[in-house]
């Protein structure tokens, strides 16, 4: 018999750990826990994606409009930052949305000398990206990456030495915890050079009754992204959830300024999942925290980017004030971070530059 050796490299364990194994070992973890929880990440396959589509349709949902007439109403502002230069146009994240095409077309026109970067960790998703990219902007160089945030950043800093402006739009870094984000921030941070930028949505603080409207919609949208979590597990993991005995539940919390979002089991049931091989009990009215979704002030996006040694450029606001598109630079000059007002710093910038 013939034999042959394959040594493994990373790509076949990413290739063997798959998706869905990693869903099940999340929903494993998740419902294990004395407060159940899944990821707000695994909202987005095939379903839940189109449901978020429509939900940004929604004019309750006033982000992406928010957003919108931000990016519309003072992209020259941005585009006036990286003009002179070529640069990498790199988004994290891209869901095909209109500010995407936005930006595209309006950089485009404008003469820009740019190529277009998505990085995303879907594979599935990404083909369907570069190819209508592609189509409506023929002559634009697209490369998209499929993988980690930072993976994807590393790579392109040292395939091509142009300055970066990276999006990071819709006030994603929301679903983040206060920890996490300044986790993120800094990886990106690290991963960049002096002086590229970072365009970044954060959703304001507002009225409480303006939240739980795009939270708790009239159509009914939000509630069937939040339920579709249960669906998919039963569609990918052989689950038995009846979802007729879950409910939404959208709720601001005013400490940690955040809609957290909540599956609530209307009675006491088990459910078992296939895929995990055992059964989760629910107590009547327990619920799973499925999303936390952050509201910020000025003030904290300035802590964020002090934190993770950012200079903030510019603030841009709608005409509502109620979003905010940070222009953010990279600053590596700075060899010892203040404290910021006191603060205790954990560690000094100026190590950080040898990594
Ligand atoms: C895509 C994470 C920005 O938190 O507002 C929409 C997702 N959740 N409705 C958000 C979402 C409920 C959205 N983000």
């Amino acid at each position: 018999m013939p034999v042959s050796v394959k040594i493994l490299g990373a790509k076949d364990y990413a290739d063997s750990f798959d998706e869905r194994e990693a869903f099940a070992l999340d929903v494993l973890s998740g419902l294990s826990a004395a407060r159940k929880s899944i990821p707000s990440k695994y909202f987005y396959d095939r379903h839940g994606s189109e449901l978020f589509r429509r939900i940004t349709r929604l004019p309750e949902y006033y982000l992406t409009g928010c957003e919108l007439e931000i990016l519309e109403s003072r992209w020259e502002r941005i585009a006036a930052c990286v003009a002179g230069q070529p640069f990498n146009l790199v988004e994290l994240g891209p869901g095909l949305s209109r500010k995407t095409m936005l930006f595209l077309e309006r950089f485009r026109e404008s003469g820009l000398d740019f190529q277009y970067v998505p990085i995303d960790i879907s594979a599935s998703s990404m083909d369907g990206l570069v190819d209508s990219v592609d189509a409506r902007f023929p002559d634009l160089h697209t490369q998209g990456l499929v993988g980690d945030y930072f993976h994807g950043l590393k790579w392109l800093n040292h395939r091509y030495r142009r300055r970066n402006l990276v999006l990071f739009l819709g006030s994603s870094i929301g679903n983040f915890t206060r920890e996490e984000s300044c986790f993120f921030l800094r990886s990106a941070w690290k991963c960049l050079n002096h002086n590229d930028l970072m365009l970044i949505g954060f959703d304001l603080k507002k009225d409480i009754d303006v939240l739980l409207r795009a939270y708790n919609d009239s159509l009914g949208l939000t509630s069937r992204f939040n339920l579709n979590l249960l669906e998919r597990i039963n569609r990918e993991l052989e689950g038995r959830f009846d979802v007729a005995k879950f409910r939404h539940f959208g709720t601001y919390d005013v400490f940690s300024s955040s809609m957290e979002s909540y599956l609530v089991s209307q009675e006491r049931q088990s459910v078992f999942i296939g895929q995990i091989g055992r059964s989760f009990a629910f107590e009547a009215w327990e619920p799973i925290h499925t999303e936390h979704s952050c509201k910020y002030s000025i003030s904290d996006i300035e802590w964020f980017a002090r934190q993770s040694g950012f200079k903030v450029q510019e603030h841009l606001f709608d005409s509502c004030r109620f979003f905010t598109d940070s222009i953010w630079s990279v600053d590596k000059a700075e060899s010892v971070r203040p404290g910021a007002e006191g603060e205790a710093v954990a560690q000094p910038l100026g190590s950080e530059r040898r990594l």
